[in-house]
């Protein structure tokens, strides 16, 4: 009895080597990794480099027509290349931009795997869902009953979920969304205007106010559910389009059911835009009154920014949207094909073979 446990631990002994084996291979290809992933990083900074210049001389041949065939070959040859840069790009880590630095510190948040990724794009969609129903709720039950903690837990819920929604954002800014810079500033602006809306006392004016604005708010979450529904079925179709075997659907029937799915929403949205506009205007009326505070004037501009923003940034996606298809294209060629293009274009750098 008394033996067997010195052997228990001897066995153990030998386990724990081959542990230490294991671990010093891990660590070994871990320093490996790393300085696989600099020289590539090295290699890309050398890549666009060169573009820029190639890019610059060309702007200097177009006044030459002779060569305009030649530039155009050269200028789809850029395209693509830059596309591939791209996808290479998210398989390597990237620096945190300044707003995750100072909130998170300078630790690596950059996510190297296509299916972690595809993940939390889909629980950040998820979490906007969520909260989007837990607003609804509290909207309605605020324009049903009036209770002031109640009223500042739903707003405190906003100024929360705004702040969160901006570093969720930065985060999948750095792992290559394509998220405009406008959409980001909306919800750092929407912090405030909520922050805001929590400090402001509870006078005559914001009970005018108030129940206008548990309107609204229950609308937009209506509308952000229509958004959670176009955007995940973006999401779950651009994958589809990634994946190499998957012939299931087209970028011709991508763009086509993205089209219907955007003339869908886009009248919520603007609808959206014109209660924004709206409450501007109310607030404006009410900065006049005489229980008003700075808060009222402050948030009737933020609204109207809101509006500005919003529209024009809505309106500018619909020409960009006829644009994509191209860039589409290039991005599924370099990633279905990405390892075809390479062999693809090493062959075609070589010397051709007499017939
Ligand atoms: N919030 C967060 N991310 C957004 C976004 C938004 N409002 N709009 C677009 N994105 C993301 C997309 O998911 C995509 O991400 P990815 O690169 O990680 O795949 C990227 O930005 C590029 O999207 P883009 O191609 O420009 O647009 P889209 O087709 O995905 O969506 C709209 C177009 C107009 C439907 C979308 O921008 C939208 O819903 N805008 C309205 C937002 C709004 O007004 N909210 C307030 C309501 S009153």
């Amino acid at each position: 009895m008394g033996d067997s446990v010195f052997e228990d631990w001897d066995e153990l002994v030998t386990d724990f080597k081959e542990l230490e084996v294991t671990n010093k291979t891990y660590l070994e290809k871990l320093e490996e990794l790393e300085t696989h992933q600099k020289k590539c990083l090295k290699h890309i900074e050398h890549q666009h480099y060169r573009i820029s210049i190639i890019e610059k001389s060309l702007k200097d041949l177009k006044k030459h027509p002779e060569y305009k065939e030649k530039i155009n070959e050269l200028q789809e040859g850029i395209m693509k290349r830059k596309a591939h840069l791209y996808e290479i790009e998210q398989t390597l880590p990237k620096q945190n931009g300044i707003y995750l630095k100072i909130i998170l510190g300078n630790v690596n948040v950059s996510i190297l795997n296509k299916e972690a990724k595809f993940k939390y794009k889909d629980e950040y969609e998820k979490f906007k869902l969520v909260l989007s129903i837990i607003g609804f709720v509290m909207s309605l039950l605020n324009l049903s009953l009036k209770f002031r903690p109640l009223e500042l837990s739903f707003i405190f819920l906003l100024v929360w979920y705004y702040c969160t929604l901006t570093i969720r954002e930065s985060i999948l800014k750095v792992n290559g969304s394509r998220i405009k810079g406008w959409w980001r500033l909306h919800h750092f602006l929407s912090t405030v205007a909520a922050g805001i809306l929590l400090i402001w006392p509870d006078t005559l004016t914001w009970a005018q106010f108030r129940t206008q604005f548990m309107w609204f708010n229950s609308y937009i979450s209506v509308v952000q559910y229509l958004q959670f529904r176009y955007q995940r079925g973006v999401l779950y179709r651009l994958k589809a389009l990634g994946e190499r075997h998957n012939m299931d659907i087209t970028i011709e029937g991508f763009h086509s059911w993205m089209w219907r799915g955007l003339s869908f929403l886009l009248p919520f949205l603007f609808f959206g835009y014109m209660f924004q506009l709206y409450n501007a205007y109310v607030l404006y009326l009410l900065s006049y009154t005489p229980t008003s505070t700075w808060h009222v004037p402050v948030l009737s501009l933020m609204f109207f920014i809101l509006f500005i923003g919003n529209t024009a940034t809505t309106i500018m996606v619909i020409p960009d949207k006829v644009k994509e298809k191209v860039k589409l294209q290039y991005r599924f060629m370099s990633q279905r094909f990405s390892g075809n293009l390479i062999t693809k274009e090493i062959e075609d750098n070589q010397p051709k073979k007499q017939e």
